[in-house]
C-alpha cells in the first residue's frame, strides 16, 4: 500500500498513479485546470461534451427540475414528466420509425440493455437457443460484463474471469466472416452489434456498403442488428444518428453521451417495432430490467436542454464543417512524415502514430501546449471536439498536434 496516495480510484488509470490535471471550470471548447492553465478540449472530454462545457441553460434546467422532484423511481407503477418528454423528443428523432425508448444511466448500461432486449426478443418467440451476440474486434462496447465480453480490445478483457458466454467475435472489417458465422451458427444467433464508426478502438469509418451489407445479413438471417451510437450520436456525424448518415435502419440503437453532453449522466436504448412487438404481444408479461435511476428527471432534463441547444445553435452541420478543417491538416501531418495515418469523418478523428511514437508522449506534449486530446488504441491519438469550437481553436490543435510530433521524433531522433 502507499500512503501518499489520493483516495479517488481512478477510472482507466494506473492504480499507482499520483499526478493528475485536476480540471476546474469549463467554457465551450476550453477548460481550464487548477493552475489556471487553459487547454482546447479536443476530445469533448471523453467524447461526450457536444454543445460545449459552460452551458448555463443546461444547468439551469438541471437545477430547475431538482428543486421541483429531485428523483422519483419509475419502476411499475410510476414516471415523472421529465422521463415522458424526453422519451417523446428521442422518438421523434430515432432513426427507427415507431421506436420507444429504454433508460439506463451509462452507455455501458445501454450496451448490457441491448444484449438483454435481443436474448429476451428471441426467448420470448420460444426459440432461447438464439442468445449469441456477433460484435466486432476493435469495437468498444464498455466495461460491464456484457459490454466487456463484447468488445474487442484484448488488454481490457483480461484478468475479470469468465467474461459473458454466446459472444462471438468476428473481424472487424470482414462481411464475409459475419456471413461465415450467420451460416455456421444462424439459428443460434440473437443479434449483431456495431458502432457504426468505431470509436475508442481506433476510429474506424466503416468501410463503403458495410453497415448495408450487415443489414442485409441480417435480414436474410433473422438477427437483430443493433448499433451502438454511444458516440456517434447527436451530431458527430452532421446528423442525428450514424444511422441517418449511412442510410441504415438498425433494429435497436444505443446511445448515452451526447445526450446529454455530459451534464449529467444518461443512456439509453431505442426500441425498434420489430422488438417493440414481441415486447407487447402478452400483457401479463414483465419486463425484469432496470435501473434505479432509468428515467431519472434531473438527467432527462438535461438532456432535454441538450437537445434544444443542439437545435437553437444549428450544432449538426458544425460536424462536416470540423472535418473540412481537420482532416487535411492531419493528413498534411502524414505527408510530411510526422504520422502515420489518418483516420475519421466529420467531427471523429484519429491520428495514428508511427511505431517508436508513444501516444502518451505525444499527449503530454499536446498538454504542455494547451491541447487535450486522448490516446486511443491502436497506437493512435483521437479528436472528437466539442461541436462549438472555433475554427481558431481547431487552429491551435492542429498547430500543437505539428509542434508536439515534430518534439517528439525530434528527441527521439526519428
Ligand atoms: C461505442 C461505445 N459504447 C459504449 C460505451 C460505454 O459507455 P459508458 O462509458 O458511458 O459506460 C462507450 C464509451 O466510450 C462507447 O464509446
Amino acid at each position: 500500500m502507499t500512503d501518499h496516495l489520493p483516495p479517488f480510484l481512478h477510472p482507466f488509470a494506473r492504480p499507482a498513479a499520483d499526478r493528475f490535471v485536476e480540471i476546474v471550470r469549463g467554457e465551450g471548447a476550453l477548460v481550464w485546470d487548477s493552475d489556471g492553465r487553459e487547454y482546447v478540449d479536443a476530445l469533448a472530454s471523453l467524447w461526450y461534451c457536444v454543445v460545449g462545457h459552460g452551458r448555463t441553460e443546461i444547468a439551469d434546467a438541471v437545477g430547475d427540475q431538482l428543486r421541483t422532484l429531485d428523483a422519483f423511481h419509475t419502476f411499475e407503477l410510476f414516471t415523472n414528466p421529465a422521463a415522458e418528454r424526453l422519451a417523446a423528443e428521442l422518438v421523434a428523432i430515432s432513426p427507427i420509425e415507431d421506436a420507444r425508448v429504454f433508460l439506463t444511466n451509462s452507455g455501458s448500461e445501454a450496451v448490457d440493455t441491448a444484449m438483454k432486449l435481443s436474448r429476451l426478443f428471441w426467448a420470448w418467440q420460444g426459440r432461447p437457443e438464439r442468445s449469441v451476440i456477433v460484435s466486432r474486434d476493435r469495437a468498444y462496447h464498455g466495461v460491464t460484463y456484457g459490454g466487456t465480453s463484447a468488445q474487442g480490445l484484448a488488454p481490457n478483457k483480461e484478468h475479470w474471469g469468465e467474461l459473458l458466454g454466446g459472444v462471438v467475435q468476428v473481424h472487424a472489417d470482414s462481411l464475409e466472416d459475419v456471413e461465415r458465422q450467420l451460416a455456421e451458427h444462424g439459428d443460434r444467433i440473437a443479434a449483431v452489434i456495431t458502432e457504426p464508426v468505431q470509436g475508442a478502438g481506433g476510429v474506424f469509418p466503416p468501410a463503403d456498403g458495410y453497415l448495408e451489407g450487415l443489414r442485409d445479413l441480417c435480414d436474410r438471417t433473422g438477427a437483430l442488428l443493433v448499433f451502438d451510437e454511444v458516440i456517434t450520436g447527436f451530431g458527430r456525424l452532421g446528423t442525428w444518428w450514424g444511422a441517418d448518415r449511412y442510410g441504415v435502419t438498425p433494429d435497436l440503437v444505443t446511445f448515452a453521451k451526447g445526450v446529454t453532453s455530459g451534464y449529467q449522466p444518461l443512456g439509453g436504448v431505442l426500441v425498434g417495432p420489430r422488438v417493440r412487438e414481441v415486447l407487447e404481444a402478452d400483457d401479463q408479461r414483465w419486463l425484469r430490467h432496470g435501473f434505479t435511476y432509468s428515467g431519472h428527471p434531473a438527467a432527462c432534463a438535461a438532456a432535454s436542454a441538450n437537445l434544444s441547444v443542439i437545435r437553437s445553435d444549428d450544432l449538426l452541420p458544425r460536424a462536416p464543417a470540423i472535418g473540412d478543417r481537420l482532416g487535411p491538416a492531419l493528413h498534411g501531418m502524414v505527408e510530411d512524415g510526422l504520422a502515420a495515418g489518418v483516420r475519421g469523418t466529420d467531427g471523429i478523428w484519429a491520428l495514428a502514430l508511427h511505431p517508436e511514437d508513444s501516444a502518451l508522449v505525444v499527449r503530454d506534449e499536446m498538454l504542455e501546449l494547451g491541447v487535450i486530446p486522448r490516446p486511443i488504441a491502436t497506437h493512435s491519438i483521437a479528436f472528437c471536439p466539442p461541436l462549438v469550437v472555433t475554427d481558431d481553436q481547431l487552429d491551435r490543435v492542429v498547430d500543437a498536434t505539428r509542434t508536439a510530433l515534430t518534439t517528439v521524433r525530434d528527441r527521439s531522433g526519428a
